[in-house]
């Protein structure tokens, strides 16, 4: 069979062996403790699924326009722009089956092959898998370990930032959790205009978070007419399933990512986007999960500093987190962080990702990590789960 060249070039998420390998252990008829989707276990509010129901049974169930319902645009650009003090208009918004197409769509819109893509290492892995399918350049800029947490090597984005014509942007992080300080998102701001680069501000967690506030880098002086951000019902509302997110970007590439819909998907689901709309009218059900998640972060949190050989910090967004595991594994006697998976997963049971999920390791990078999610495992879970990997290292 002959398939298409490019398909060669396409990445996958790779954390879904990592689900294959629970679920092979879990059928052996062992417990598995989940650390390693970012899924969440969470019920979507309740007036959000009325509201799907009521607009079934009105009937919306036929196609709607491909940039989306324009009550669902107006209140996403009301949302979207409150939140972040900037000027957005129902046609800055393109609705999207979630937050994930808006990446193929910032890279479909506004890449050439060959143009060089910044994107953050560790990070997401569809971004790099997007910019190699569709010919571009992959620019890997590396998070480095700080004091509090993780950090972006600002020298090495000096560096790359001539080459790039694009720059994928994650802020607040997944894997690594983490947040840029004010001095570090104005540098990637000016650095932006400085090289007139196109931005995709991923903003998947911008409201996941138990302390502080969001800055978007859209809001940032000269950045709001170079910048598509990534907007996402998923984690918010625990509806990852539903498939609801949008782009919100200039309008002259909003129109261009409306004709992509067209020729991709057509239109997001017509009762879906009417849910969306009652949950931006009413969001109060965002409340109890982020506070249960809270709970799930502090647990895991507090078992994980009784793990020998780990250190981890405590971010105050996403759900993830990112230990430094090397003296763990060292201790332990894996050859590496994927050993220490597999030999964690069949002695404890918690099963998890390293940092080998989120883009190859760059060259020099001394330590071992661990992704911890904790959106899909109770906080009894994690507690007992966390609690027989620091009883096995101990051991060790
Ligand atoms: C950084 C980041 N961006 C985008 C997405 C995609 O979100 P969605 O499920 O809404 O497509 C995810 C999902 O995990 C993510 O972690």
């Amino acid at each position: 069979m002959q398939l298409a060249e490019r398909l060669g070039r396409l990445g996958t998420e790779t954390a879904f062996a990592v689900s294959a390998a629970a679920a092979d252990w879990a059928a052996r008829g062992n417990r598995v403790y989940p650390f390693h989707l970012g899924d969440i276990d969470l019920a979507t509010p309740a007036n959000i699924v009325e509201a799907m129901n009521r607009a079934i049974a009105e009937g919306k169930t036929g196609y709607c326009p491909a940039a989306g319902i324009a009550p669902l645009r107006e209140a996403l650009a009301a949302d979207i722009g409150t939140a972040r003090g900037i000027e957005l208009s129902a046609a800055n918004i393109v609705v999207q089956p979630g937050g994930k197409p808006v990446i193929t769509k910032f890279i479909q819109t506004l890449m050439n092959p060959g143009d060089g893509v910044l994107y953050p290492n560790p990070g997401y892995p569809i971004y790099e898998s997007q910019i190699d399918y569709f010919g571009g350049r992959a620019l890997p800029y590396r998070y480095h370990e700080t004091a509090s947490g993780f950090g972006i090597d600002l020298d090495q984005l000096r560096e790359l930032a001539p080459q790039a014509r694009l720059l994928i942007y994650n802020n607040l992080q997944n894997p690594l959790g983490c947040e840029s300080s004010a001095d570090e998102m104005a540098e990637i701001a000016r650095l932006a205009v400085e090289h007139d680069l196109w931005v995709l501000s991923d903003e998947a967690y911008f409201e996941m978070r138990y302390a502080g506030s969001s800055t978007s880098i859209a809001s940032l002086p000269g950045m709001a007419d170079r910048t598509v951000i990534l907007y996402t019902f998923s984690k918010k509302f625990a509806m990852t399933g539903w498939r609801l997110g949008c782009a919100a970007a200039p309008v002259a590439v909003g129109d261009q990512i409306a004709k992509i819909n067209t020729n991709d998907e057509s239109c997001t689901t017509h009762f879906v986007q009417a849910a969306g709309v009652e949950a931006l009218r009413d969001p109060s059900g965002s409340e109890p999960i982020l506070a249960e998640l809270l709970r799930r972060r502090d647990a895991a949190v507090t078992a994980l500093a009784a793990v020998p050989g780990l250190t981890c910090a405590t971010p105050d967004a996403t759900f993830y987190l990112f230990p430094n595991v090397t003296e763990a594994v060292a201790r332990t006697g894996c050859e590496g962080v994927a050993e220490f998976a597999t030999a964690a997963l069949h002695h404890t049971g918690v099963s998890f990702c390293t940092r080998h999920h989120f883009g190859s390791a760059q060259p020099g990078e001394p330590a071992h990590y661990i992704r911890l999610a904790y959106s899909g495992i109770s906080a009894t879970d994690i507690a007992e789960g966390i609690g027989r990997l620091a009883d096995w290292v101990s051991a060790r």
